[in-house]
């Protein structure tokens, strides 16, 4: 397990991480006719990197993270820039069960490994939607484990062919995957090694 608590005060000064988001969102962009009427979950949502560069382009954005450490530095941000259509709250969707509010989008980045259920959650992103609404999952390839260390419990990324599966039973169509960013990390050896991120879009069925 990850403490997301002790990170959240350092987040922001990672500059791979922002590119990342930047990244992920100028792709939900090209993706998905946004627009101001819509609602969206940002699910793990960290300090909202992903949120802040869209928020312009959505209604209004829920913002949920089990961290209260990462939750923190996202509320002295909305509050810093004077946001009015973000709103962020703690929430495990794998632990409590998913409130009555629907969204028209639900996006979430570098989340789903550290989920084990991940049939069970994105059934529960599919009742969280309104007909015909957007899931964007931004995630890992699958890697040997090195990205965290193999003694980090979490999913080793993921295959495409075994997420799409996962996605269509779930009740979601019009898959696409495309290749979004890439994580260099050095490796014990010397040498530098990249990790591929993609982008999951899909619509609820
Ligand atoms: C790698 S960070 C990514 C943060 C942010 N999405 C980003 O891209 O900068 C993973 C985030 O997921 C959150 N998280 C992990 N498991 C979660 C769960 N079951 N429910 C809600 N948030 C979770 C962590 O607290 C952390 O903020």
């Amino acid at each position: 397990m990850i403490d997301f608590d002790s990170k959240a005060r350092l987040w922001d000064g990672n500059p791979v991480f922002q590119e990342r988001a930047d990244r992920i969102a100028a792709a939900i962009q090209a993706a998905i006719p946004l627009n101001t009427n819509m609602r969206a979950l940002d699910y793990g949502c960290g300090t909202g990197m992903l949120s802040f560069p869209l928020k312009d382009s959505l209604g209004h954005i829920t913002l949920k993270d089990s961290s209260a450490g990462m939750l923190e530095v996202l509320r002295e941000k909305i509050a810093a820039l004077g946001v009015s259509n973000m709103a962020a709250r703690q929430f495990d969707l794998t632990r409590v069960d998913a409130p009555e509010d629907r969204y028209d989008l639900i996006y979430t980045s570098m989340v789903l490994h550290h989920i084990p259920d991940t049939a069970g959650i994105l059934a529960t992103f599919q009742a969280l939607l309104n007909p015909g609404g957007w899931l964007c999952v931004a995630d890992l390839d699958q890697e040997d484990g090195s990205f965290h260390g193999i003694e980090v419990d979490v999913h080793h990324g993921f295959t495409r062919d075994a997420l799409r599966q996962l996605a269509e039973a779930a009740g979601f169509g019009d898959l696409r995957f495309d290749t979004v960013f890439e994580i260099v990390k050095d490796t014990a050896d010397g040498g530098a090694r990249a990790y591929p991120v993609f982008l999951m879009v899909a619509r609820k069925r």
